[in-house]
């Protein structure tokens, strides 16, 4: 061997050398906690919209976030194209994660969404509360990892679980968006999916606000500008609770629901405590009854007797307090005008939800109570859900924005910062340049 052609050699065995060891380094970097930016289409829907990169070559995404929603699905018939989409074959371990016995064909021309030998899910809308079937599949997933306080490098789930919807499934839902993004309970919402993908803790945490938020998967701290830090220490605990019967639109008898439920024992205005039927508070074996957190109502929905109860209440502190009641705007009834303003927003009565005992207490301040109509009149942003309602209280949007929520699936708990303008930030102030 000549010696220019033992020196190629060597350049070609240093270059494979150094090709398979960055390929490694990409592969063994596992990321601690992933990124997930949302935004908030206050202009129609009020429903938050997270970005996402999805298929090969990647595309981007927008997806309405469900916090209780069962799984990712998506319109799979308008402009799916991917070299690395593959439907779940019938009796696969995919199929069994996704508690799918149903198995079928499709009788079309084979494209993703329409294969033989396929098991299928039931992807849920549950603005609209309508389901289909859908082929269950796996596709590549791109997110941003992130060390709590910046994004980091994009990382690759490369056989992300998801269900194929048809193009009809998406009404309701912002426009642009191509499906919904469920954070629910079960193996194969994201929480699941990306904690069991980079062996992560089975924690999550969601802030948003009216503008730009949050959804974090794994474990904080999590920091927000200017140099705000939320951890185990400064959040507040109260246990998840399991509701026996799903909620969702289509499932299976004996199916618990993906939603997320926490135990509400007494809400109190203005420290005073609001009559209530309390059997309405807790979950009966029929599923029905209790209170649940939920992105896709915009307002807080209250069962008509608790509303007519935290109403009346409400009223009567404002009373005290002085306040200038105007006429109503709907959906909203109770508003007024030339209210004070104070740091936790317009100065209102406060609500507090108690959860397990009387130190743990969800405290609802001026600015996730109010909604402002215009320059002059404000409104209580709670609404009347009727009689014979599912789930008695439906935490919701509105009252959500600009508080940090972490779900910890494993401990079953749920851990709440109580609105972030009591630390003179915001979930809009997550620092999104990356750090590298
Ligand atoms: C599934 O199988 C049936 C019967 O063999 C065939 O007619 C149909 O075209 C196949 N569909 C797909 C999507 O391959
Ligand atoms: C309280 O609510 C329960 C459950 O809906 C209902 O059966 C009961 O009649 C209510 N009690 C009162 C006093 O209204
Ligand atoms: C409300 O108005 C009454 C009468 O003007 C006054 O006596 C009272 O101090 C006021 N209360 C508050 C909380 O401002
Ligand atoms: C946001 O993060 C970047 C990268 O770490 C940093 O350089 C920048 O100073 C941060 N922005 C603010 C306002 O602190």
């Amino acid at each position: 061997m000549s010696s220019s052609n033992f020196q190629l050699q060597h350049l070609i065995t240093l270059l494979l050398f150094f090709f398979i060891s960055s390929t490694f380094s990409q592969q063994s970097f596992r990321p601690k906690a992933l990124v997930l930016p949302v935004t908030k289409d206050t202009s129609t829907t009020n429903q938050y919209i997270a970005q996402i990169n999805q298929r090969t070559p990647l595309v981007p995404l927008n997806l309405v976030v469900d916090l209780g929603g069962q799984f990712l699905w998506l319109d799979c018939e308008q402009h799916y194209t991917s070299s690395t989409y593959r439907p779940a074959r019938c009796r696969s371990a995919q199929c069994s994660l996704a508690k799918s016995t149903a198995c079928g064909d499709c009788f079309s021309s084979p494209k993703p969404g329409c294969n033989n030998n396929t098991c299928s899910i039931f992807p849920d809308n549950t603005v609209t509360h309508t389901a289909t079937s859908g082929e269950l599949a796996e596709d590549v997933l791109s997110i941003q990892s992130t060390n709590g306080f910046n994004p980091t490098q994009n990382v690759a789930v490369s056989r992300f679980l998801f269900s194929c919807a048809p193009t009809s499934l998406l009404e309701g839902l912002a426009s642009g968006a191509s499906g919904m993004a469920g954070l629910g309970r079960t193996k194969i919402a994201f929480p699941s999916q990306l904690a069991s993908a980079f062996s992560f803790d089975r924690k999550f945490a969601i802030c948003f606000s009216s503008s730009d938020g949050v959804v974090l998967f794994g474990d904080g701290p999590y920091g927000f500008l200017p140099n705000v830090v939320y951890d185990s220490e400064s959040l507040t605990y109260t246990p998840l609770l399991i509701n026996p019967v799903s909620t969702a639109s289509a499932f299976t008898q004996g199916e618990p629901s993906a939603e997320y439920f926490i135990g509400v024992k007494k809400i109190k205005i203005d420290d005073k405590v609001v009559s209530l039927n309390t059997s309405l508070l807790s979950i009966n074996s029929n599923g029905i009854g209790g209170t649940k957190i939920s992105t896709v109502d915009p307002y807080t929905v209250l069962e008509a007797s608790i509303y007519k109860a935290v109403t009346d209440g409400f009223v009567k502190a404002s009373v005290a307090r002085n306040l200038t009641r105007v006429d109503s705007f709907h959906p909203f009834e109770f508003c007024y005008t030339n209210l004070g303003g104070t740091r936790l927003g317009a100065a209102v009565p406060t609500i507090e939800l108690v959860l397990q005992n009387e130190n743990v207490v969800w405290s609802i301040f001026g600015a996730n109570s109010m909604v402002n109509i215009n320059d002059e009149v404000s409104c209580l942003g709670f609404v009347n859900g009727g009689e014979n309602v599912r789930t008695s209280i439906v935490i919701g949007g509105y009252q959500l924005d600009n508080n940090l929520l972490q779900f910890d699936l494993a401990a079953s708990r749920l851990g709440f910062s109580s609105t972030l303008f009591g630390r003179q930030t915001g979930c809009y102030n997550f620092n999104f340049t990356s750090a590298t």
